[in-house]
């Protein structure tokens, strides 16, 4: 059935994009296996040639690879023979794939090295002589790297990483991935029960973080009197980031109402939320979506990539990746391991969100001919330097728009 979007704004949006499998099935098409850099893994988890990583793009498997010469790849974890997933292992090193099925051997980037029996056994069998080993290599990806971040493309991307992102949101992305080596702090993995979108709308949406976060707005972490602002990215509005700033006036008032607070809500551990400053100026969260399946966490000094990873209409899995610099003081990384807490499937603010997102396709997928609504701030795609804004959710939907042709 043709779909149509009900307005020419992006502030309504129809309930069927999150519930119809057809719309799903051009997602993957479109934004997933078009030309579109995807998140793939950080190269701290691939340091040494032969490392590999298993990873998802889109509802596709894929092994980011170290190779001899220490340039990364990625291929498809999908033999050339009969299709069976070359690789089960979620890291490992290796010298060479073998398929486990008839132990066809492949070469870390990819190529065909060995088919058993390939010429037979006694004159008998064999594969036909024109076999042609070069022509049946593991698919490989575009792949570009920035500051320890992997990403690959199914379909080459006319445009660089650094084109892509666009001068706004790689100056956001550089902060955090500056070239220092990075060191993988762990990983947590959950499966949400809604459509991928609302993971991106989630992040998009500080609106909601001010009101629903218990925990935040407790203790002080993210609330409305502090300096705030969302930006999306110049060109299509596909990115974002959402940055909270507590200048030296805004956490004295803020620290006055904690302590009305501390009668009711106190810690037992007060370094849970215990934050040292870091990067330069004066944001200390920042919270960047890069389309369509990254989201970049830097709260206080709790950083992870968070990998979204559809896998229908209705359900997608969060990978997340915690991370700090391989040059953190132990006492740097023990901080960054007890923010942590606050992030993943039971995490002290995620579990909130996980939670609404489940709710939040129930309700949707109970009415798939409603409509929901985005328009707090406005109707257009644009930049706001509050809380109270959805402007960024309707950059996400601008560009979503283009891409799916809606
Ligand atoms: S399916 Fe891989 S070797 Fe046969
Ligand atoms: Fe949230």
């Amino acid at each position: 059935m043709a779909r149509r979007w009900p307005e020419t704004d992006h502030a309504v949006i129809p309930n069927w994009v999150y519930t119809d499998p057809e719309i799903f099935t051009q997602e993957l098409e479109r934004i997933f296996d078009g030309p579109s850099w995807l998140y793939t893994c950080l190269e701290a988890e691939i340091p040494n040639p032969g490392d590999f990583k298993r990873s998802k793009l889109g509802t596709r498997e894929v092994l980011a690879v170290r190779g001899a010469d220490g340039g990364v790849r990625v291929l498809v974890n999908r033999c050339a023979h009969r299709s069976m997933q070359v690789c089960s292992a979620n890291r490992g090193n290796a010298r060479e794939f073998i398929c486990p099925y008839h132990q066809w051997a492949y070469s870390l980037d990819g190529k065909l090295l060995g088919v058993p029996f390939r010429r037979g056994y006694k004159g008998q069998g064999g594969m036909p002589a024109d076999f042609e080993p070069s022509e049946h290599g593991l698919e490989t990806l575009s792949v570009a790297t920035r500051g320890g971040v992997v990403f690959a493309s199914f379909d080459a991307p006319n445009e660089t990483l650094e084109t892509y992102l666009g001068p706004k949101m790689l100056a956001y992305f550089d902060r955090v991935f500056s070239g220092r080596p990075l060191q993988v702090l762990g990983y947590q993995r959950q499966r949400i029960p809604s459509n991928w979108k609302l993971m991106m709308e989630n992040i998009k949406d500080p609106y909601h973080a001010s009101l629903m976060h218990v925990f935040l707005i407790s203790f002080g972490l993210f609330r409305l009197d502090q300096q705030s602002s969302t930006e999306i990215d110049d060109e299509t509005g596909r990115h974002g980031v959402l940055v909270s700033r507590r200048a030296e006036q805004a956490a004295e008032e803020a620290t006055s109402q904690m302590r009305s607070f501390r009668q009711k809500f106190t810690l037992n551990d007060p370094r849970l939320i215990d934050p040292v400053r870091e990067f330069p100026g004066d944001p200390t969260v920042v919270m960047q979506t890069v389309w369509p399946n990254l989201i970049v966490q830097q709260q206080s000094n709790a950083m992870a990539t968070r990998q979204i990873v559809p896998i229908d209409a209705g359900n997608f899995d969060l990978v997340w990746t915690h991370f700090g610099y391989a040059d953190d003081p132990p006492e740097m990384r023990e901080r960054r391991l007890r923010q942590a807490n606050l992030f993943g499937p039971a995490g002290l603010v995620s579990i909130d969100d996980s939670e609404a997102m489940l709710l939040s396709q129930a309700g949707i997928a109970a009415g798939e001919d409603c409509e929901c609504l985005v328009e707090m701030d406005g109707r257009e795609a644009k930049d706001a330097q509050h809380m109270l804004t959805e402007g960024s959710i309707r950059g996400f939907y601008q560009h979503y728009r283009t891409v799916m042709g809606l």
